[in-house]
């Protein structure tokens, strides 16, 4: 990514962390995407976790509340959105394709709807891969391509197709599987969003 495309992604995020009702700081648990975070990563006892592209750490938040013992960091190139990830979750400023972390890091590692803005795909793949430790789970929630154009996006945004991203993370995770995600457990998936479910 160049320096003004970060720059300009860094500002509409700083810009957008104002804006509560499109990006909130809290998620009710009970929503599908929060549950096969909890489920996937469990059991998380003191496991290191990290959050890609947190936001307000809204999900971050439910997963410490549920695993008081888990070390949650959470990373995001907005230092405004940072300013709102709860108190007990370390914050780290920063971009998905530049992790400023050492190999085998952290046990788990996840990005919900996040990867979508890394623009180097590829390099963010790898990046989340390479920090996560042999054994170690990743997860991403993110749009599908099939659906592109639904949704008022920016024009660095991308959306992705369940074998494409499937097959990046094989490069790096042994086991990889996706599937369509609705919000709620009663209503069928819309096809709208995905998640990809990896272990190292
Ligand atoms: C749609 S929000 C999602 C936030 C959070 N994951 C959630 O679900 O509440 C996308 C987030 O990704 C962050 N972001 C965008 N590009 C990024 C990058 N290259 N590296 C790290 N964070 C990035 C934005 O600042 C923003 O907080």
């Amino acid at each position: 990514m160049n320096d003004q495309l970060r720059r300009d992604i860094r500002k509409s995020f700083d810009e957008a962390a104002g804006d509560e009702e499109h990006f909130p700081s809290s998620i009710d648990p009970r929503i599908q995407h929060v549950q096969v975070l909890l489920r996937h990563f469990a059991p998380v006892d003191n496991h290191r976790i990290l959050d890609v592209g947190c936001g307000k750490g809204r999900y971050a938040r439910v997963i410490l509340e549920r695993n008081p013992s888990a070390r949650l960091t959470g990373l995001d190139i907005s230092e405004r959105m940072l300013q709102s990830v709860p108190a007990g979750i370390n914050r780290v400023s920063g971009i998905m394709s530049e992790l400023p972390f050492p190999d085998g890091a952290f046990d788990g590692v996840y990005a919900t709807e996040s990867l979508e803005h890394a623009v180097d795909i590829e390099r963010a793949v790898s990046e989340m891969c390479r920090i996560l430790r042999p054994g170690g789970k990743l997860a991403i929630i993110d749009k599908n391509a099939e659906h592109w154009g639904k949704l008022k996006t920016p024009e660095w945004e991308r959306w992705f197709n369940r074998r494409e991203l499937e097959k990046l993370l094989s490069r790096h995770c042994r086991s990889v599987r996706s599937e369509p995600i609705s919000y709620w457990e009663d209503v069928a998936p819309d096809g709208l969003f995905l998640v990809w479910l990896a272990e190292k």
